[in-house]
């Protein structure tokens, strides 16, 4: 969800105040995954290099979260959405971790799963699943990633510029498609999720095989 800061600084407003922008973006973005007939939506909310941030900005952001969680219950529920986070979950304060695994377990039964990753890198999920390994397998090894039980990403938008993968999914996006656009997240529009979706329908997607 990249380009929050700029939208805002380019305003002359604190930078949380692109992050709350943000907050909305998801929101709409939410609605256009469920419209499309989209089942997984995975969105990068905050990194473990994210720390080295201002406080002022870390705990706006804490603050932003735990106010989505206690807000979002009763919307979540009704619109079937199941809320998970993956990340380095001990990293965040014991009251946001309550939070996070009671709204997961009031969720669990929701066809659509939100996937926020909150404290994520995946240099540090892919160094923690190691830890747990004890298999032979890709696939055993995928069950040890926060994100088990979650399907790899087709698709993979990164916003406001930037070309990079910035130790997001690392493990997950060995097949993804990629689309890339300039587009500030808190900018992003129906008119630029439908252009994302129109790429990523005119890729010719081989998984290393060849079509016939
Ligand atoms: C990156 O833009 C964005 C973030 C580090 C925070 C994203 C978080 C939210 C939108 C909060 C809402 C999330 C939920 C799940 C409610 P940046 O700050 O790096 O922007 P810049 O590149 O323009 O400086």
């Amino acid at each position: 969800m990249d380009g929050n800061g700029r939208w805002a600084t380019s305003r002359l407003k604190p930078r949380i105040f692109g992050h709350r922008a943000g907050a909305q973006a998801l929101d709409r973005v939410m609605h256009y995954c469920k419209d499309a007939g989209i089942k997984y939506l995975t969105v990068y909310a905050f990194s473990t290099e994210n720390w080295k941030r201002s406080e002022e900005e870390v705990s706006g952001l804490m603050t932003l979260l735990s106010t989505f969680i206690k807000s979002k219950e009763k919307e979540l529920l009704e619109n079937g959405v199941r809320f998970r986070v993956i990340g380095r979950r001990t990293d965040l304060s014991e009251k946001l971790q309550k939070e996070i695994a009671e709204l997961e377990e009031k969720t669990k039964g929701g066809a659509f799963t939100l996937v926020v990753a909150l404290s994520y890198g995946s240099r540090d999920e892919i160094v923690r699943a190691a830890m747990k390994f004890k298999g032979s397998t890709e696939e055993e090894f995928a069950e040890c990633l926060d994100t088990a039980g979650i399907p790899d990403p087709d698709l993979i938008i990164r916003t406001s510029g930037e070309l990079r993968l910035s130790n997001f999914l690392m493990w997950q996006a060995a097949y993804s498609e990629f689309y890339f656009t300039d587009k500030l997240w808190p900018d992003f529009d129906k008119e630029e999720f439908d252009k994302a979706l129109e790429s990523f329908s005119k890729r010719e997607r081989r998984m290393g095989g060849r079509l016939k």
